[in-house]
């Protein structure tokens, strides 16, 4: 795994813009995996001012959000859906029927899950995935425990997991549904380049275990290690204390 540390999280961010404007440049037709979360936040920002200034074409590209909310539907203002509309789909040119994302409102969990596998399948697995990290270790929805899964999968929620994103809920983390769609495992294992980004002294812990723990499914991010081609992007609080700007390993 190749750590950079950036001096702040802004140019982590700007930087993985770049990063993903220069993959849909060599490759128009990309298939991208996207997070939601706090992280992206920046990123998504500066993916829609590149492509306002023209500089980014997502017109043959391919999207796959990573996970959804298990009960709502996707035009609930706390669904990821509706975050992503929010943040980026509704700036940029991705063709909507090029835009994948799992309903959290399927009344057959399974079913949509089989669905959802079998559609990055059919595009051909995700060129390309960026990853934000749970404070727990977790990637996408996939919460620590004593095992994992690879496929598509529903899956309850941590507390932990449910407190970090009750901001999508008015800060009230009992609004927050108890279950998701995820991806699983394999779909990220299996995606030919990995961009995991963290931010803020809250991550420290999780981003050591990834990169330094023991493969285990108490931290789910900790199987990147097993990837040829990760890189993990970090601000120097999420590095953890004595982490130089540039440390790479
Ligand atoms: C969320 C998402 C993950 C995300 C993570 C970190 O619950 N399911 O895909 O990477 O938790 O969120 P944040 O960036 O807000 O810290």
């Amino acid at each position: 795994m190749n750590l950079r540390v950036f001096d702040s999280e802004q140019q982590a961010a700007a930087a993985c813009a770049a990063r993903i404007a220069e993959a849909v440049r060599d490759t128009p037709s990309l298939v991208l995996g996207l997070p939601t979360g706090r992280t992206p936040l920046n990123v998504y920002r500066e993916l829609v001012a590149l492509s306002a200034r023209g500089a980014l074409d997502l017109s043959r590209a391919s999207t796959f959000n990573l996970d959804e909310f298990f009960g709502l539907p996707p035009e609930d203002a706390g669904s990821f859906r509706s975050y992503m509309e929010r943040h980026f789909f509704q700036h940029v040119n991705l063709a909507p029927e090029r835009i994948h994302f799992l309903d959290g409102s399927a009344p057959d969990a399974e079913a949509e899950c089989a669905r959802y596998d079998a559609e990055l399948a059919a595009a051909g697995g995700l060129d390309l995935v960026l990853l934000g990290i749970g404070a727990n270790g977790h990637i996408a929805f996939n919460e620590p425990g004593d095992s994992l899964l690879a496929p598509c999968h529903r899956v309850k929620l941590g507390r932990e997991t449910r407190l970090a994103n009750a901001a999508l809920f008015g800060d009230d983390p009992a609004r927050v549904p108890l279950e998701a769609l995820t991806l699983g495992m394999a779909s990220i294992l299996q995606a030919r380049r990995v961009l995991l980004l963290a931010f803020g002294a809250r991550k420290a812990e999780a981003v050591s275990a990834m990169l330094h723990g023991p493969v285990t499914p108490r931290c789910p991010a900790s199987f990147l290690q097993l990837h040829r081609d990760v890189e993990v992007w970090v601000d120097p609080s999420a590095a953890g204390p004595g982490r130089g700007v540039g440390a790479t390993r």
